[in-house]
C-alpha cells in the first residue's frame, strides 16, 4: 500500500538529487505503478535553460523506459514553502498514459489528471485518423 504520504516522502527523498542551479527551485516526483512500484524523479537543468527536464517527466520517462505502461497516481513535493503544480508540457506527457492519473500535491486536494488537462490530445485521436 502506498499512502499519499508515502508517495509525497519518496517525492521529498527524490527532490533531494534535484540538479537545479539555476532556478534553485527543487521538485521531486514519484510515479506509482499499476503493480505497486514507485518510479522517482528530480528535475535536471541545464544551462541552455531550455532543455530543462521536470521532475514528472525525469519519472515518468524513467518508469516507460523500465517497461512500465499503466500508472495509478504521482506525487510531486518541493520546498515547504514552494507551491508545485505540474506545468503544462508534463501534464500532456502524463496525458498519453492515462488521464485518470491520480495527482498528489502538498496541502492541496488530490484532483485526478483529467481535471488539470481536460480534452487532452492523445493516442486515440491518432487512431480516428488511420495514421
Ligand atoms: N519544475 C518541475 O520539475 N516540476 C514542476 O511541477 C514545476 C517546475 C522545475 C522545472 C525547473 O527546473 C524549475 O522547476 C523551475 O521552473
Amino acid at each position: 500500500m502506498h499512502t499519499p504520504a508515502e508517495l509525497l516522502r519518496k517525492a521529498h527523498a527524490a527532490r533531494e538529487h534535484a540538479y537545479a542551479p539555476y532556478s534553485r527551485f527543487t521538485v521531486g516526483a514519484a510515479l506509482l505503478t499499476e503493480g505497486g512500484d514507485v518510479i522517482t524523479g528530480a528535475n535536471v537543468e541545464n544551462a541552455s535553460y531550455g532543455l530543462t527536464m521536470c521532475a514528472e517527466r525525469s519519472a515518468l520517462f524513467a518508469a516507460v523506459s523500465q517497461g512500465y505502461r499503466s500508472f495509478e497516481a504521482i506525487a510531486i513535493a518541493g520546498a515547504p514553502d514552494a507551491v508545485v503544480t505540474p506545468c503544462g508540457a508534463c501534464r500532456q506527457a502524463l496525458a498519453e498514459f492515462g488521464d485518470d492519473l491520480r495527482i498528489i500535491r502538498e496541502g492541496r486536494a488530490e484532483v485526478v489528471l483529467r481535471d488539470l488537462i481536460p480534452e487532452a490530445f492523445g493516442p486515440e485521436h491518432l487512431e480516428r485518423t488511420g495514421v
